[in-house]
């Protein structure tokens, strides 16, 4: 079994029956919607609500009942990867570019679980770029005054053409380098008007569960 893999069906092993669970993106929750999708086979009762188009596709083909958002008031558990997470369990999220439906799960569920490889722990957050994601059609300003901040945001490609998000959104990725103040930072990127959402998940995972390549799972 990979890292990957490990971390995210220890993760899995939380969901009781009757949640409302909330599916994360990328190829990490890749293995938790997949584990997931086992025991809803075996008889777990469950309803999910999926951060992407994509984690909804496999739900969906796997036959794990879907909820949208407006139709919950709130997520009993969160199982999503992040592309860093520090010792206090601060995330870069959004390589993915979920992270605009990433967040409002996570900030409506009552635990979040946040799975990881070894690869993904950091001392401190930053080496990954920050994906932030912008409106459209006001590009231009909004990468301004991202720049402001001192970073050089580099608009996301995907197969040659501009990276839209399920929500018809763009991706300035920025390279901060070492974040010293990842409250902070998230606070005034947001006060950016164009600016939707950033990829910085800061005091919102409640555990981290991390994945080693000898086979050991931690939760922190
Ligand atoms: C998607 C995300 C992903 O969780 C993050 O990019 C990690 O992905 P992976 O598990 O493929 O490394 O935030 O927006």
């Amino acid at each position: 079994m990979n890292t990957k893999q490990l971390a995210a069906e220890k993760a899995v092993e939380s969901i009781e029956e009757g949640m409302i669970v909330g599916l994360g993106t990328g190829s990490t929750a890749y293995f938790a919607i997949r584990r997931i999708a086992e025991r809803v086979k075996e008889g777990l009762s469950i309803r999910a609500v999926a951060s992407s188009q994509h984690s909804e596709d496999l739900a969906r083909e796997w036959g794990i009942p879907l909820v949208a958002f407006d139709e919950i008031e709130a997520i009993d558990v969160t199982i999503d990867g992040a592309d860093e997470a520090d010792g206090e369990a601060n995330l870069i999220k959004g390589g993915g570019g979920a992270l605009l439906r990433e967040k409002i799960l996570a900030h409506h569920s009552r635990r979040m679980i946040v799975i990881v490889d070894e690869s993904k722990r950091v001392e401190r957050l930053g080496a990954f770029p920050l994906p932030v994601e912008i409106v459209p059609f006001a590009e231009n300003l909004t990468l301004r005054s991202l720049k402001e901040l001192g970073v050089e945001p580099q608009l996301r490609m995907k197969e040659g053409v501009l990276f839209r998000t399920d929500n018809g959104n763009l991706i300035a990725d920025c390279r901060f380098g070492s974040i010293d103040d990842a409250a902070q930072l998230e606070r005034r990127l947001n006060l950016i008007p164009g600016v939707v959402e950033n990829g910085l998940f800061v005091r919102m995972a409640h555990t981290v569960v991390t994945g080693y390549g000898d086979g050991r799972v931690t939760m922190q």
